[in-house]
């Protein structure tokens, strides 16, 4: 028999996973920033504001897996043009329609120089070892199928002494008083703006279903030491909503 794994609240066999992730994604892509900003109240701007603090050098290599519609790497271009930096940024998704969504707005934006697209599975990077200075990846990995395999793929592709950079929903204590209220917004109210925005319950009730699924803030944290990531570290945003998870790839 086939191995399950968690799509949302579902099992599914491991291998459909991904192509019921890909569905999710295309049917969101053309209203994915709008929902984005309907959904978190603009609050996920800020959210990316704060990764950015993370990138001490903007002119790097730099990775943007699950990149999407590339909301993370304007932010870097905007940031490196502000320093006189050239960008050089590879927005790496598994979606076409995410990604030629993300091609579009960041053309229309006049950013040109130093953006590349690529399409492919952060499982299975078609990249050489130790190619990125920094890997990037804003909300997008707990849509993978295994954690653990785009984790050894991240240590991979970072060149020595390069930066792993994750923001990702995460789970807020059980003691806060937020926690109750969340709860009632993220399972009632999103799926409820997903049908009535974007004629669409079932993508936003999957994107808050494997939310729930991920790893809390310390097994992630755990995982990414596994990896072999060191000085590995997280912070929470907003009571624990999101998490930015960091590490490095250090030869000890
Ligand atoms: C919620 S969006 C995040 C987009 C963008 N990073 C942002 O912060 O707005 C998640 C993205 O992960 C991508 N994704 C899911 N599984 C993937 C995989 N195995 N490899 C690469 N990208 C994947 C989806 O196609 C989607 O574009």
């Amino acid at each position: 028999m086939s191995e399950k794994v968690f799509f949302g609240f579902k099992k599914v066999d491991k291998d459909k996973k991904q192509s019921l992730v890909n569905d999710i994604f295309s049917n969101v892509a053309s209203k994915y920033d709008m929902m984005n900003d309907v959904m978190s109240f603009g609050i996920h701007r800020y959210w990316k504001n704060i990764l950015m603090s993370e990138i001490d050098d903007f002119s790097k290599k730099i990775i943007d897996v699950a990149g999407g519609t590339g909301d993370i790497s304007q932010r870097i271009y905007q940031h490196a043009i502000k320093n006189d930096q050239n960008p050089d940024i590879t927005i790496f998704d598994i979606n076409q329609e995410m990604l030629m969504t993300g091609r579009d707005k960041l053309l229309n934006k006049g950013m040109l120089k130093g953006l590349s697209f690529v399409c492919g599975n952060a499982e299975n990077l078609p990249f050489a070892d130790e190619s990125f200075d920094y890997y990037i990846c804003a909300f997008g990995i707990r849509n993978m199928t295994n954690l653990t395999t785009a984790l050894t793929e991240a240590q991979r592709v970072l060149k020595k002494g390069g930066k792993f950079i994750c923001l990702e929903f995460s789970h807020i204590s059980n003691d806060n008083m937020m926690s109750k209220l969340y709860d009632i917004y993220s399972m009632h109210l999103i799926p409820f703006f997903g049908e009535f925005v974007a004629n669409d319950r079932e993508s936003y009730k999957y994107l808050v279903e494997s939310i729930k699924k991920f790893p809390t803030q310390r097994k992630f944290l755990e995982m990414l030491k596994d990896a072999g990531f060191n000085q590995v570290k997280y912070d929470n945003l907003t009571c624990g909503v999101c998490a930015i998870h960091t590490g490095y790839k250090i030869d000890v």
